[in-house]
């Protein structure tokens, strides 16, 4: 044991000084990097957790600018076919829709209608999307009391009224498609007549476009997927490379240990093309480590997590701000950026981390309470809460999770559990607290005069503030009536 023990500090303890600026909030740049080769729009990142990213959020998450990281409680099939999916997804295309047989029975559409709200369902020949289109049922082609027994092939559009296109098809060409036409409905097929995608006229209209959206160079969305070393590691890696990861992040509870720098040994020796962002860490010795077995990026974050408690139960962790700057001056030198994992509460605290140093953030509880995570709905105490857990949770661990907890091989009774359980408000749309989210980061830029991230970094004085500090720093001496969008009391 050393003498000296170090002070370390964490986000409520620190604010930025203001400077001198000729900047507005809205003229700063918020691009950064994600790992050595890949560029982000914007400096968000979903956290690698069930209850936050699959595809709805990574899609969300990179249509906005960021990226998503799909979790690994799941076996390698299923969390790569998530990873295809965003690959996959064409902004205003409907990839893999429902489809029907000609034999089914109207009532299967009218079942379809009511339970997934779906008014156009193509026909296929077998009910499946590898069989050739034959029609498309609309909600014209029935009456639902009259014609629940019929077949679908006796009231469907026939393939020959269909407005048809053939892949490759980019959206504003099918967009001028549809204008042409007087058809509310296009299918784009694949040369087999197999159907590619659906696009309808509505979702034309209300679609939002995503200047800003964070691509591959074959336009495709950037996402990224969990590994960790264990025992299927090398057949997981496999399975997410083929399905177009952009980033492999080995994530675990403990970055700097001999198999998480095996597991980067090998997915660099194995595949090169793959960048891999490994972590997690709070020293720069284990920064120094990762980089030298060939890390593209670093994961900074022992226990600031909102559902985490491995500062509790092992009582080991480093206050997230301290634990960030200490990474940062090591990592900077070798031109590999930083990503802080955990405890964000406010977008002061992605503010101040990104001044600290770490190249963008990745964030779990602030996006759980939105419609794009996959957790369970909750009612209690006459409000709707979305279920949120640690990774290292009891019921996580048993569903899968162990191995980043190092416990791959106990007993579900002998788990030693470094996270908890919990419910988070429901918020409606994760764009919302993504808006909120680079305001904050803006607002912050504005008040630094700097107009890109390394400026920032660059130019921000730190000071250590006190208990009266936090106090004064929130609303204080009066009643809050209500909450603000990025401030709930
Ligand atoms: P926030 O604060 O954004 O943190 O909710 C999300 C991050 O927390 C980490 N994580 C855990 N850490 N026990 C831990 O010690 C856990 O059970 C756990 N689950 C997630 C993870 O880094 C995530 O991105």
């Amino acid at each position: 044991m050393k003498n000296s023990i170090p002070l370390a500090l964490t986000f409520d303890d620190v604010l930025m000084v203001p400077q001198y600026s000729e900047i507005l909030p809205k003229q700063v740049s918020i691009k950064t990097l994600f790992t050595r080769n890949i560029e982000l729009n914007m400096p968000l990142i979903s956290a690698a957790m069930d209850t936050v990213t699959e595809e709805k959020m990574a899609i969300t998450m990179a249509l906005h600018g960021g990226v998503g990281v799909i979790h690994k409680n799941c076996d390698p099939d299923t969390q790569a076919s998530m990873v295809a999916k965003v690959k996959r997804f064409e902004n205003g295309f409907i990839r893999e829709p429902m489809v029907l047989s000609p034999q089914a029975k109207i009532v299967e559409a009218i079942v379809i209608k009511e339970e997934h709200g779906f008014k156009a369902i193509p026909v296929t020949e077998d009910g499946t999307l590898n069989s050739k289109v034959v029609g498309l049922l609309t909600r014209n082609d029935y009456l639902k009391n009259k014609h629940a027994d019929c077949m679908v092939g006796d009231r469907m559009t026939p393939f020959e009224d269909l407005l048809i296109a053939y892949e490759p098809l980019g959206l504003s060409e099918a967009n001028d498609v549809l204008e042409e036409s007087r058809h509310s409905k296009l299918l784009i097929l694949n040369k087999d007549d197999t159907l590619h995608a659906l696009v309808t006229r509505r979702d034309m209209e209300k679609n939002e476009n995503f200047p800003l959206a964070a691509k591959d160079n074959g336009k495709r969305l950037l996402v990224a997927a969990a590994v960790g070393p264990a025992h299927n590691m090398e057949e997981r890696v496999k399975k997410l490379v083929d399905a177009r990861a952009d980033v492999l992040v080995v994530d675990t509870a403990h970055g700097h240990s001999k198999g998480v720098i095996d597991t980067v040994k090998y997915i660099k020796k194995h595949y090169p093309e793959v960048d891999v962002l490994a972590g997690n860490i709070a020293s720069p010795q284990a920064a120094e480590a990762l980089i030298e077995a060939g890390a593209d990026g670093i994961k900074v974050g022992i226990g600031p997590g909102s559902i985490c408690t491995t500062r509790i139960i092992a009582g080991v962790g480093v206050p997230q701000f301290s634990a960030i700057q200490n990474v940062a001056k090591v990592a900077q030198k070798h031109n590999i950026p930083v990503i802080a994992d955990g405890g964000i509460k406010y977008s002061g605290d992605v503010a101040k981390a990104l001044a600290g140093g770490a190249s963008a953030v990745m964030i779990g509880s602030l996006l759980a309470g939105t419609e794009e995570s996959p957790g369970e709905i909750i009612y209690a105490e006459g409000k709707t809460y979305k279920y949120y857990r640690g990774m290292g949770s009891i019921t996580a661990m048993t569903e899968g999770g162990k191995e980043r907890y190092a416990q791959a091989n106990v007993a579900d009774e002998k788990l030693v559990p470094e996270g908890i359980e919990g419910k988070i408000l429901l918020k409606g749309k994760a764009t919302s607290e993504i808006f909120q989210l680079c305001g904050g980061i803006r607002s912050a830029m504005g008040y630094a005069g700097a107009k890109d991230i390394p400026t920032f970094q660059s130019v921000t004085e730190f000071v250590q503030i006190t208990a009266a500090g936090i106090r004064e720093s929130h609303p204080h001496d009066v009643g809050i009536l209500k909450d603000a969008p990025n401030y709930r009391g």
